[in-house]
């Protein structure tokens, strides 16, 4: 079991973005714009704000520009990271005008997932963030990596281990801040989780690993106390449990903060972040989006949900 002495956990909330891309009714820039103010004041810290992705590709994100223009202006947010999904260096300069504070790259370790994800093989989508990372280095900018289907591919099945480390290591060793684990699907159970991070931590150090769980089978929290037992400080979720990946059919949405939140402040891993207002955030972001499925926390704290 590895140990880590740091007594606090960063969240990376990604309800904007990974919550909001698979939405199908396109949801307005005021709304995400406020949504984002609203994580902030509840206390998150790092926001994944949109994607500077092709809008013929994900339609939701195509006014990337206006939310992130909107959100690098706000003072309220100002001592926000807010970040940004750059698949290539076009993303990553439009990223940059729009004011964005941290950019994300995105490889998969399933062959089938990143042609359908970004119409690329791994190895090409490597050489292509390559000028992502360089352009990134010279402006002082962090560079965060995911790798999807950590666990199995929606495709493929399966995914060996092996695979997960041989391009996390890539991408760790081409600058990459922090490498963001993603079961894209949702698959994983603990166990599963724990022999994966075995592999990856033989290549690169625990500290630079971040977990991102989708919930499909209701296991994402299992697996956040098995990454964290295995000493990973970093985890992605989003607001309400939103989120999916329009290239991964059936995957539903990332871990609740909410119920994150809960765990670690129960934990004594994070208490700066109101919880309350989370959970009003969450009801708030579930009726613009005319949902009536919430988070358990959130039914819990609001009563939204329940009959
Ligand atoms: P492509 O078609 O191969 O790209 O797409 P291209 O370079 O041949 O360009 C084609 C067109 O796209 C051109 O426009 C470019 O200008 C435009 P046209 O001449 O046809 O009018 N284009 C762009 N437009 C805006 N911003 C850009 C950009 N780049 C090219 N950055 C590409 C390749 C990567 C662009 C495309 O496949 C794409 O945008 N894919 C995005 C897919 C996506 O966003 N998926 C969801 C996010 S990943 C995820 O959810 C997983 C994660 O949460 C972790 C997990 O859960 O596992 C991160
Ligand atoms: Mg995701």
């Amino acid at each position: 079991m590895h140990s880590s002495n740091t007594d606090h956990v960063t969240l990376v909330e990604v309800g904007p973005r990974d919550g909001l891309q698979n939405e199908r009714e396109i949801v307005s820039s005021p709304v995400k714009i406020e949504l984002v103010k609203r994580l902030a004041a509840a206390g998150l810290r790092h926001i994944e704000t949109t994607a500077f992705v092709s809008p013929k590709w994900v339609p939701q994100m195509a006014d990337s520009t206006a939310v992130m223009s909107a959100c690098a202006s706000a003072p309220e947010l100002a001592a926000v990271t807010l970040s940004a999904l750059t698949p290539n260096l076009m993303g990553f300069e439009t990223a940059m005008a729009a004011g964005a504070r941290e950019v994300a790259v995105f490889a998969s370790a399933s062959e089938t997932f990143s042609r359908r994800n970004i119409n690329c093989s791994i190895e090409e989508s490597l050489g292509r963030f390559d000028p992502v990372f360089e352009a990134a280095k010279e402006r002082g900018v962090a560079v965060r990596a995911y790798v999807s289907c950590v666990i199995a591919c929606p495709y493929e099945g399966p995914v060996d281990p092996r695979a997960v480390a041989q391009v996390s290591r890539r991408l760790y060793q081409k600058g990459a801040r922090e490498i963001s684990l993603g079961d894209t699907i949702g698959v994983g159970i603990p166990a599963k989780v724990k022999h994966m991070l075995e592999a990856v931590s033989a290549e690169l150090p625990v500290s630079a690993l971040a977990g991102h769980f989708h919930d499909t089978y209701g296991m994402g929290i299992a697996n956040i106390q098995a990454a964290l037992d295995f000493g990973l400080r970093t985890f992605d979720s989003a607001v309400c449990g939103l989120g999916g990946c329009p290239y991964a059919a059936g995957a539903a949405g990332n871990v609740a903060t909410e119920d994150v939140v809960y765990l670690l402040q129960d934990l004594g891993l994070r208490r700066d972040i109101n919880l309350r207002s989370l959970a009003e955030t969450a009801a708030w972001i579930a009726r613009k989006l005319g949902r009536s499925e919430v988070a358990r926390v959130t039914k819990a704290l609001t009563g939204h949900g329940s009959d």
